[in-house]
C-alpha cells in the first residue's frame, strides 16, 4: 500500500496568518456592525482537513478554508475539524468522522492522519511539557529509554499479532485499528511538521507513550525504573459520582435525571486538553459488513493519544448509549507485579479501544476489558447503559426471593491460566444491566452488576479504593490501611464520607459540580505551620501521607497544600446528564483546577449598617467629651476593621484559580498552556 501525502491547499503557517488577518477583518466587521448596520458573514472552518485515498495515489490530505461551510466539507476517507480554543475555555476541540464504506483499516489510518496533521502542534508542545522535559538531558533519560523499548517492543507484538486474526476475531480486529490509527497520527504528525517546515523531531516511541500514560505506573515496577513523583504511589485522587435525583419536566411532569461525573487527576502540566469525538465507522471484522455498536466515542483526552487516559467516555451507536468513568487502583503487593506483561498480554490502550466500539451492554463491555488483561492501567470503572435508563430507574426488590440470595462468584472466562473474569451477584438482584462496576488489577478482574444496589441508594461513588474484597487482599490496601488508618478505608475515608453524606444535596448540575470541585481546606489551614513543616517533610512518602489537602478533599489541588507541594491534583471534571425519555446526553466539563467562583465586592454586600447603633452606644457613652466628627470618624474607623475581619474571614475559604506566573511553579515547562486556570463549565458544540 504506498503511502503518498500530496500538499494541497494553503500551508499551515499560511492558515494561521489567514487567520490573523480574518480575524482583524472581523473585528473590523464588527466596529463596521456598530456604525454602518453591515452583517458579518458568519465564518469557520479554519483547521479543517479530508484525507482521501485511491489505490492508485494513495492517502492525499487536503486543508479547508475559512469560508467553507463544516457540513459540506468533503466527506474523503476521513475528515476532521479542529478549535484550538484552550485560551478560551480550557479545551481544544476534534471531531474526526470516517466514511464507512472504506475498510477499515484505511478509514483507522486516515482517521490518524488527519488528527496528527491538525494537532500536530499540540502534540509538540504536549510532548515538551510532559515526556521531554522529564526525560531529555536529564537523569531520568536512560530510565525513559528502558520504558520507551519496552513499548514499540509491546507494538511490534501486538501489532502483528492482531493483524494476522483481523478477518475472524472481532476483538483483534480492533486492537488491530488502534495501533493502525496510532500509525495514522504519527504519519499526519511528521507531514504537519514538514509542512510548518519547523524544526521539531518527531519520534513515534513518543506517540506510544502518549497513548500509554495511563500504564507507566504499573511498568515502571515491572521493569524496576522510576520516573514518578511518590503521590502516584499512594491512592489516587480522581473520583467517579453515579447519582439519579428526581427532576420536573418543562411541562410540570415529574421525570428522573442520571448524572455520570469525574474527575481526572493529573500534573498540570499535563493539561493540553483536547475534546475529541471519534465518528468511526467500523465493522465487526475487516470481513463482515455489520458495523459496532460504537460507532460514536467522545472523551476527554490529550495530544496524539486516541484513548481518554482520564478514563472518560461517552459511546453512542443505534440504539446505543453507554458511558464509562475509571479511577486509578494503586497496587502495594510486590508478589503481583510479576503479573504484569505487555508483551504477554494486551495493554490497557487497545482492550479500551475495542470495548468501546465492540460492547453492546455493560457486561460485555467488561468482558472485553477482562480478554487478556496485561495488569498495567489497573482501574476500577462504572460503565453506564444510558438505553436501560427508559425502562430502568426504579429501585424494585424481588417479591420472591430464591434460596439464592447470597453473593454467589461465577468465573466466567479464563483467557490466560491467572486471569478471571468474576461476575458477582449481589444481594439478590439479576444483572440487570443499568450499571456495572469493573476492577482490574494486575492477574485480575472482578465485575459486578449494580444496578440494584444503585437505584437503592440513589448513588455511587469510587475514589482509587477498591469496593471488592478480593481486590482489596490482591493489591494489599487492607494492610496499608492498619498502617495509615482511614486514607486507606474503602468506607471510612474522607472521600468515601464526603460522598455518602454529600450525595443528597447533589441534585442538579451545579450542586454536582459543587461537590465534585469542594476543596474546604481554609486558607488558614493551608498556610499554617507551613515552614515548620516543609523541614520536617525529609521523608517525600511520609510527606504525602501527612497531607490532609490530598486526602481529604474532593477538589484536590496540590499548589496549595501545606506539605508537598506539587502542581498536580484534579485537572478537570466532567458531567453527562441523560433524562428520562430525552434522546439527547447533555455533556458538561470544566477545564483546570477547581477554585472557588471569584468574590465581586464582597466588601460592598457585608456592611452591616445595624452595628452602627451598638458601636456608639457602647463605646461612647462614658466618654461625654468626644465631639460628633471624631464619633464619625471613630465609627467609621471601627467599621472598616469589622470589614476587613469579615472579608479575611470570607476569603479564608476562597481558592484562587491556579496561575502557572503567580505560583512557585513559574518555571516548570507549560508551553501553550493558559496562565490562568480559570474556566467555567463548557458544553461542547459539535458540527457532525
Ligand atoms: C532495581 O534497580 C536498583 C537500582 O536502580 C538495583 O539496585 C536493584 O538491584 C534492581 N532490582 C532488580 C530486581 O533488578
Ligand atoms: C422519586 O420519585 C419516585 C416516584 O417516581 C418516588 O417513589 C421516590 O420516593 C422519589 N425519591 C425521592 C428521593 O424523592
Ligand atoms: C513477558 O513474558 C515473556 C515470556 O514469558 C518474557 O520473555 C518477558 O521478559 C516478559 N516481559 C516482561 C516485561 O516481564
Ligand atoms: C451483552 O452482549 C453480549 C454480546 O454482545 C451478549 O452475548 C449478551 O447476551 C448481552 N447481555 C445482556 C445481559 O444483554
Ligand atoms: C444540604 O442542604 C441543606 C439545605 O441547604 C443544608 O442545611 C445541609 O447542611 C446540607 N447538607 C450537607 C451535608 O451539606
Ligand atoms: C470539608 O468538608 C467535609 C465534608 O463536609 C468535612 O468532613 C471536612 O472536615 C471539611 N474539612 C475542613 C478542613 O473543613
Ligand atoms: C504548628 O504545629 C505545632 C505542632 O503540630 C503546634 O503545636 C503549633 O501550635 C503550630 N503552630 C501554628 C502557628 O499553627
Ligand atoms: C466593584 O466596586 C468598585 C468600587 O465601588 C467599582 O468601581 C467596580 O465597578 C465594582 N466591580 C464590580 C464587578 O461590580
Ligand atoms: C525561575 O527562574 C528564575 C531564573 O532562574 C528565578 O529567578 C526565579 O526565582 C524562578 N522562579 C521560581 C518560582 O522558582
Amino acid at each position: 500500500m504506498s503511502k503518498i501525502l500530496k500538499v494541497v491547499g494553503a500551508s499551515w503557517l499560511q492558515t494561521k496568518i489567514s487567520s490573523y488577518v480574518l480575524g482583524i477583518l472581523g473585528v473590523l466587521a464588527i466596529l463596521a456592525l456598530f456604525v454602518g448596520q453591515i452583517e458579518r458573514i458568519q465564518e469557520d472552518g479554519n483547521y479543517a482537513a479530508t484525507v482521501f485515498y485511491s489505490e492508485k495515489t494513495g492517502y492525499r490530505i487536503e486543508y479547508w478554508g475559512q469560508s467553507n461551510e463544516l457540513a459540506e466539507i468533503s466527506k474523503g476517507v476521513a475528515r476532521a475539524y479542529f478549535r484550538m480554543d484552550i485560551d478560551t475555555t480550557g479545551w481544544s476541540l476534534l471531531e474526526v468522522e470516517t466514511d464507512g464504506s472504506y475498510p477499515d483499516e484505511i478509514q483507522a489510518y486516515a482517521a490518524g492522519i488527519v488528527e496528527g496533521a491538525l494537532t500536530w502542534y499540540l502534540i509538540h508542545t504536549h510532548l515538551e511539557n510532559t515526556i521531554r522535559a522529564k526525560c531529555e538531558n536529564t537523569p531520568l533519560e536512560k530510565q525513559c529509554n528502558k520504558l520507551k523499548d519496552a513499548l514499540d517492543k509491546s507494538v511490534d507484538t501486538w501489532k502483528s499479532y492482531a493483524a494476522e486474526r483481523s478477518s475472524s476475531d472481532p476483538y483483534w480486529h480492533h486492537v488491530s485499528l488502534h495501533y493502525t490509527q496510532i500509525n495514522g497520527i504519527n504519519t499526519g504528525w511528521r507531514y504537519g511538521v514538514e509542512r510548518s517546515m519547523s524544526e521539531y523531531d518527531t519520534d513515534i516511541s513518543d506517540l506510544y507513550w502518549l497513548n500509554s500514560v495511563a500504564e507507566v505506573t504499573e511498568l515502571q515496577h515491572k521493569l524496576n525504573i522510576s520516573l514518578d513523583d511518590s503521590i502516584d504511589l499512594l491512592p489516587d485522587v480522581s473520583s467517579a459520582f453515579l447519582r439519579i435525583v428526581n427532576d420536573t419536566a418543562e411541562d410540570g411532569t415529574p421525570t428522573k435525571n442520571l448524572y455520570l461525573a469525574h474527575n481526572a487527576a493529573g500534573r498540570y502540566t499535563t493539561m493540553t486538553r483536547i475534546l475529541k469525538r471519534y465518528k468511526l465507522n467500523y465493522h465487526l471484522t475487516s470481513k463482515d459488513t455489520n458495523l459496532v455498536p460504537g460507532t460514536f466515542v467522545d472523551f476527554s483526552g490529550y495530544p496524539g493519544s486516541i484513548t481518554s487516559q482520564d478514563e472518560f467516555y461517552i459511546i453512542k451507536g443505534k440504539n446505543h448509549e453507554m458511558a464509562a468513568a475509571g479511577t486509578a487502583l494503586r497496587n502495594f503487593n510486590n508478589e503481583i507485579w510479576k503479573e504484569v506483561n505487555i508483551t504477554e498480554q494486551v495493554p490497557i490502550g487497545p482492550r479500551i479501544t475495542a470495548a468501546n466500539h465492540l460492547a453492546s451492554n455493560v457486561s460485555s463491555w467488561g468482558h472485553i476489558l477482562a480478554n487478556s488483561n496485561s495488569g498495567t492501567g489497573s482501574k476500577q470503572w462504572l460503565i453506564v447503559d444510558y438505553t436501560k435508563f427508559n425502562s430502568l430507574h426504579e429501585y424494585k426488590p424481588r417479591d420472591h426471593p430464591t434460596g439464592h440470595e447470597r453473593n454467589e462468584i461465577v468465573t466466567e472466562r479464563s483467557v490466560e491460566n491467572n486471569v478471571q473474569h468474576t461476575v458477582y451477584h449481589m444481594n439478590n438482584g439479576h444483572a440487570k444491566g443499568l450499571v456495572e462496576l469493573i476492577e482490574q488489577v494486575p492477574g485480575v478482574t472482578h465485575a459486578a452488576d449494580i444496578s440494584d444496589t444503585f437505584l437503592e441508594q440513589g448513588y455511587w461513588a469510587t475514589y482509587g479504593l477498591p469496593f471488592f474484597k478480593n481486590i482489596a487482599e490482591k493489591t494489599h490496601v487492607g494492610k496499608m490501611e492498619a498502617l495509615h488508618g482511614n486514607m486507606f478505608s474503602e468506607t471510612e475515608s474522607p472521600r468515601a464520607v464526603i460522598f455518602k453524606r454529600g450525595f443528597k444535596n447533589a441534585t442538579s448540575l451545579e450542586s454536582i459540580i459543587k461537590l465534585m470541585r469542594q476543596n474546604n481546606m481554609t486558607a488558614l489551614y493551608r498556610t499554617s505551620n507551613e515552614t515548620n513543616e516543609a523541614k520536617a517533610c525529609e521523608n517525600d512518602l511520609e510527606c504525602v501521607v501527612a497531607e490532609n489537602g490530598y486526602w481529604a478533599v474532593v477538589g484536590v489541588r496540590g499548589d496549595i497544600v501545606n506539605k508537598h507541594k506539587q502542581p498536580y491534583g484534579v485537572i478537570d471534571t466532567k458531567i453527562i446528564c441523560g433524562t428520562l425519555n430525552k434522546p439527547n446526553l447533555e455533556f458538561v466539563a470544566i477545564s483546570g483546577p477547581p477554585h472557588t467562583e471569584t468574590q465581586t465586592n464582597s466588601t460592598k454586600l457585608l456592611i452591616n449598617k445595624g452595628n452602627l447603633a451598638p458601636i456608639y452606644t457602647k463605646e461612647f457613652d462614658n466618654k461625654p467629651n468626644i465631639n460628633t466628627i471624631e464619633i464619625r470618624d471613630l465609627v467609621k474607623h471601627q467599621q472598616e476593621e469589622a470589614e476587613q475581619e469579615t472579608l479575611e474571614l470570607l476569603n479564608r475559604d476562597v481558592v484562587k484559580p491556579f496561575e502557572w506566573s503567580e505560583s512557585q511553579f513559574a518555571n516548570d515547562t507549560h508551553r501553550g498552556l493558559p496562565d490562568k486556570w480559570d474556566f467555567g463549565p463548557f458544553r461542547p458544540n459539535w458540527s457532525w
